[in-house]
């Protein structure tokens, strides 16, 4: 099958995962209604292109917190990637490294900190934390993130309960017994992974200051407001986020909210975006509204389903050449010519 877009790879995805995975890497909560809304929200949006702009040599390199990508994507942070391939998040830590972009781990790995560090040697990794009803597990994660070399922290900031999904609730999704949670192992039985704390507030980042040195970024922020306090409570990045659809239904597509958290922010912290990002032309419109670079989530797990590493670094390629060719249509040779004069956007 030859692979052209991603769609490709999520055809491949549903075709040979088993049903259960398959359902939990697509669910949405409720009737999926923001989960669609992030993919069709972006064909809402038309481009204003320019010509005759000379983009006989494109660059499409950026940096995130001063470190250098190849491109504005990064792997967003997912769990159970075991579930798609045999090495799971060992095989993403290598395709995100090869194409020199960030890759975010999540704290419900099926590899542990230490293998994924070790899997990617020097590259370019943040970690995604859950805050736990036992801060103790949520202090040591977060101090061995550190000291293994990961250079953000990603506090998801959505999910003091997990939604409502559907198909999970009807499959009664589970792990199978031969994987674990790699980082929560002997704090937790995997049948209490949800043990979250639902407690947590603001006052909290400034206990995970006391606890590191990284550059703390907020994911799962929609609204001017929340968008403040970040700023306020020293976030240096946002990541505009609804978990893919998978958290509260009704809510914004990510690509509508983004617009109001770029205009709070006025350039005081990075922005960033996930979220139904599926075609380069996606990316270039999220640049466009203000978003430094995009995160892919479930595009990221079908990679791996088709060809673990080999597949995920498909379907960065793909990205990457979609992105560059749209950046040329419209007339930019570099991401720093990119700007809102690119598209014609209303909210409708
Ligand atoms: C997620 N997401 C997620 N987010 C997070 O902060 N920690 C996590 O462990 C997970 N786990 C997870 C599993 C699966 C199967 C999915 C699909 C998503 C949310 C993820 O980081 C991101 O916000 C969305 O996936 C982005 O939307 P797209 O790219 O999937 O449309």
């Amino acid at each position: 099958m030859a692979m052209v877009c991603l769609s490709d790879f999520e055809v491949y995805a549903k075709k040979y995962l088993p049903k259960t995975t398959w359902d939990f890497f697509a669910a949405g909560a409720d009737d999926g209604t923001t989960r669609d809304d992030n993919i069709l929200a972006y064909k809402r949006i038309r481009f204003r292109p320019r010509v005759l702009r000379d983009v006989s040599v494109m660059d499409v390199r950026t940096k995130l917190l001063g470190t250098e990508i190849s491109f504005p994507v990064g792997i967003a942070p997912t769990g159970f990637h075991q579930l798609a391939c045999p090495d799971g998040e060992k095989s993403t830590a290598r395709a995100a490294k090869a194409m020199n972009v960030c890759y975010i781990a999540s704290t419900y790995s099926t590899s542990s900190l230490e293998e994924i560090s070790a899997a990617a040697p020097s590259s370019f990794q943040w970690f995604q934390l859950y805050i736990h009803r036992n801060r103790a597990v949520s202090k040591q994660l977060v101090q061995q993130a550190e000291a293994l070399g990961f250079q953000g922290l990603v506090l998801t900031a959505d999910l003091p309960y997990t939604g409502k999904r559907r198909d999970d609730v009807r499959n009664g999704f589970r792990l199978p017994p031969y994987m674990s949670l790699k980082n929560l192992e002997g704090a937790f039985e995997v049948c209490k992974m949800m043990s979250l704390d639902p407690s947590v507030t603001w006052n909290d980042i400034h206990w995970l200051q006391s606890l590191t040195h990284l550059p703390i970024i907020i994911k799962g922020i929609l609204t001017k407001e929340d968008a403040e306090l970040a700023v306020r409570h020293g976030a240096q990045g946002i990541i505009v986020s609804n978990h893919g659809g998978r958290q509260l239904d009704g809510g914004p597509a990510t690509i509508d909210a983004l617009v109001e958290v770029v205009e709070a922010v006025q350039g005081r912290v990075e922005v960033y975006l996930d979220g139904g990002i599926r075609k380069g032309s996606d990316v270039l419109k999220a640049l466009a509204l203000g978003a430094r670079c995009v995160f892919i989530g479930r595009p990221a797990l079908w990679g791996l389903a088709y060809k673990g590493e080999e597949g995920l670094q498909d379907v960065l390629r793909i990205l990457c050449d979609e992105f560059r060719l749209s950046m040329a249509l419209t007339g930019c040779s570099n991401v720093s010519e990119i700007g809102s004069h690119l598209v014609q956007y209303s909210k409708l």
